[in-house]
């Protein structure tokens, strides 16, 4: 989405068919993207604030909320003060393990406040079959 609108896109995830799927669909839609295959807690070390923003979706909830904090550290840590975090976050309501571990908008604010300011939070026009009720979209700026 954000190639096809102009963006210079690297996608990431540490999943090798993930990253496989990724391509065949960046194939498909006749956009280029530079996909890694990579943990993303390592790239506060080598991608210090060399992102204008990041699109987040439901790679939150597949992470232990133990480290949900180091997360929101790593996103912090890779874009530049001014830029964007753009976030659907999935589920709202408990489910019986995780992952996707739950999320609560109370949670998401307090772990996004140290380093970004929620400049919008809503619920998505439209939701994924199945979650509907259950995302919430969030624009927030880097401080
Ligand atoms: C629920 S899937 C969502 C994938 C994609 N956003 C989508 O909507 O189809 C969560 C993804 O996060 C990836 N992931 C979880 N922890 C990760 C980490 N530490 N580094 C990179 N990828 C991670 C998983 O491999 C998985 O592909």
């Amino acid at each position: 989405m954000l190639a096809a609108r102009g963006y210079d896109v690297v996608g990431y995830d540490f999943s090798a068919a993930a990253v496989t799927a990724a391509r065949a669909l960046a194939r498909r839609d006749g956009v280029t993207v530079a996909f890694e295959q990579r943990d993303i807690f390592t790239l506060g070390r080598d991608a210090d604030h060399a992102f204008d923003g990041v699109w987040e979706y439901t790679c939150y909830c597949a992470i232990d909320p133990a480290r949900r904090d180091e997360y929101a550290r790593t996103v912090a840590a890779i874009v530049r003060p001014g830029g964007w975090l753009l976030a659907c976050f999935f589920p709202l309501r408990a489910v019986s393990a995780g992952p996707p571990f739950p999320v609560s908008r109370a949670e998401v604010r307090r772990r996004l406040a140290p380093a970004f300011r929620i400049e919008r939070a809503q619920p998505p026009l439209r939701s994924a079959r199945g979650r509907l009720g259950r995302e919430w979209l969030v624009f927030a700026r880097r401080t």
